[in-house]
């Protein structure tokens, strides 16, 4: 049998190259700290779009908490602040606070976004990084679908697409039957779901069985660095949002765990790629992703030429995974 190779001959994989579409809201601030915690990735960009807030504060969260890990060189751009058919509906304030991150006040960086728009840095980056960027989108579908209008070849350039969003069997949580992603563009949801890449969508059915409790969110306040420490405090708020949805004071775990599947901790367990149908209609099931589940009782079937996965199931626990790489996170030098 051949020696184990030594610790220090073990040469560690070069950290996958990944773009992050996000809305800064409490969710996205915990799957960025996730992401940033990584090793297995490097994230080269940030592009920011209206959702939990506007485009152009939820930017501001993302320096601000990119500067409190001390990973302040991370560029980040601005996005569209309204959606392809309509404008920016306000937010979800009484979800994430006023500001986006629990009404939690985090120091100020000293950087600006980047000049230039979410869409011309994702745009760069599948250039620079052609054939191994990795997309993971936690909020509406805009900048990408922008990105596609501007230059279809993209998908060509594009390892994964992971997207946070939609709902199949699960309720939706912005209308009866929409997700807050997808409902809030599903114009933009739909053009994404019919272009020619593979993406792997994390819905509500998936991730409102995967929380954080209160034990988990004191653990985070009794970190040794400040980036999980303020997590503790910016779920506060998010926790009393969701304490009727639970019975008790948690959270549910949307953007960490499509951060968690992307970079390949957790794996999908049941995930059939099915054709995924948008509402994009303005009657009661606008936003709705219509995906078709039937004939699934006895495990994945798989429709031939569909690109989607629809994740299901994963292979553990999210949560005590989450909070052992958030509280490993180092203080910045
Ligand atoms: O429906 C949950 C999703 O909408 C999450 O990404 C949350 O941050 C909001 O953007
Ligand atoms: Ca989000």
């Amino acid at each position: 049998m051949s020696p184990r190779p030594r610790k220090e001959n073990i040469i560690a994989a070069t950290p996958r190259p990944l773009y992050l579409d996000c809305d800064t809201g409490v969710d996205d601030a915990v799957a960025l700290g996730y992401l940033l915690a990584s090793p297995a990735v490097r994230l080269v960009g940030i592009g920011t779009v209206s959702g939990n807030l506007a485009s152009a504060p939820a930017a501001r969260n993302t320096l601000d908490l990119l500067a409190l890990a001390g990973q302040p060189d991370v560029p980040v751009a601005i996005g569209a602040h309204d959606h392809l058919s309509h404008g920016f509906g306000g937010g979800a304030p009484h979800v994430h606070g006023a500001n986006g991150i629990g009404d939690v006040e985090l120091p100020r960086s000293t950087r600006e976004p980047r000049d230039g728009h979410a869409v011309d840095l994702l745009l760069d980056l599948s250039h620079e990084f052609a054939g191994e960027l990795e997309i993971v989108a936690i909020g509406p579908l805009t900048n990408l679908a922008l990105a596609l209008q501007a230059d279809p070849t993209l998908t060509e350039r594009i390892r994964s697409v992971t997207i946070m969003g939609g709902a199949g069997v699960a309720a939706g949580n912005i209308t009866p039957v929409a997700e807050a992603n997808i409902g809030n563009d599903p114009e933009a949801a739909a053009d994404v779901f019919a272009a020619d890449w593979d993406v792997t969508l994390v819905p509500l059915d998936v991730t409102m069985e995967h929380t954080l409790e209160e034990a988990d969110r004191e653990t985070l306040l009794a970190a040794n660095a400040p980036f999980p420490r303020a997590l503790g405090q910016i779920l506060d708020h998010y926790f009393d949002f969701y304490e009727p949805t639970y019975g008790r004071r948690m959270c549910a775990l949307h953007d960490p765990l499509a951060a968690a599947l992307a970079v390949g901790d957790v794996t999908a367990t049941r995930a059939p790629l099915v054709p995924i149908t948008v509402d994009t209609s303005a009657g009661p099931g606008r936003g709705q992703t219509i995906a078709d589940l039937r004939n699934q009782r006895l495990g994945d079937l798989h429709h031939d030429g569909h690109r989607t996965r629809f994740v299901r199931e994963i292979d553990r626990p999210l949560g005590p995974h989450l909070v052992e790489v958030l509280t490993g996170m180092t203080s910045p030098s």
